[in-house]
């Protein structure tokens, strides 16, 4: 049954459909290949992604390459701030979009503050500081790419150069687990499809095009 009850707009109202997991999962990947199969299907699609582009967004970037230093509960509220613009802002906000019938495919929603945030901090103080953003729009469906840390670490140490992969792998570890925990709190209240992100790239998509078809109009 589908769980979510506050998406906005009326009957010709558009899908919201967020992918999760840790960095490196294929997220990206699979976004690509679901829009290529809407736009076939003739599906209107929006992709977007969060952290955004915005100036809160732009923000949290300068704090994750560690150009601007600031608390972890500082951290936490400006993805809260960013998400709120990137649903209400009136120029591309995605409530509108939804509601003029537009289908979002998103790479990261609160799921990710669930899951990074709450590794140093409260998963409930971090749910708790999401509630404007879940009572304003829960997504059609949440689709959880799950790959095992290692498999994730060795697709980014192909594209990227000089990392550091203990720190790295401890800390996705983390917020594989933490992701878990999350997904098992909200079990009741949350569409969400596990896939197995181990797997080849098309295979994936295939599942995923199947299990997101039952709740995705
Ligand atoms: P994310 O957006 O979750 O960080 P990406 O889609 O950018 O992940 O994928 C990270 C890297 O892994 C990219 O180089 C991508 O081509 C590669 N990749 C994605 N999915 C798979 C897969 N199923 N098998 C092997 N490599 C993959
Ligand atoms: P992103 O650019 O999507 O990274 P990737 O392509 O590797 O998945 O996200 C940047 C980082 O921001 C990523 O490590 C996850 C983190 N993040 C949070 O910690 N909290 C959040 O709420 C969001 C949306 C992202």
């Amino acid at each position: 049954m589908n769980k979510s009850q506050n998406t906005p707009g009326g009957a010709n109202k558009g899908s919201f459909i967020v992918f999760e997991g840790i960095d490196g999962s294929g997220k990206s990947t699979q976004i690509r290949l679901l829009h290529e199969h809407m736009k076939e299907n003739g599906v209107s699609c929006y992709v977007t992604m969060e952290p955004t582009d915005s100036p809160i967004g732009s923000l949290i970037h300068q704090i994750m390459t560690g150009h601007v230093k600031t608390d972890n509960k500082v951290i936490a509220a400006l993805f809260v701030a960013d998400r709120l613009d990137h649903l209400l802002n009136d120029v591309n906000g995605i409530v509108n979009k939804i509601s003029e019938g537009t289908t979002v495919l998103m790479d990261r929603y609160y799921f990710s503050s669930y899951a990074y945030q709450s590794v140093d901090m409260s998963l409930d103080w971090v749910i708790q500081a999401n509630e404007p953003s879940s009572s304003i729009l829960r997504p059609t469906v949440n689709v959880f790419i799950d790959v095992d840390p290692d498999v994730a670490l060795e697709r980014i140490a192909k594209n990227r150069f000089q990392r550091e992969l203990f720190e790295e792998k401890s800390r996705l570890i983390k917020v594989r687990e933490k992701y878990l925990e999350a997904f098992d709190r909200l079990k009741d209240v949350e569409n969400i499809v596990v896939v197995d992100g181990n797997r080849d790239e098309r295979e994936i998509a295939r599942e995923i095009r199947e299990r997101v078809g039952a709740f995705a109009r």
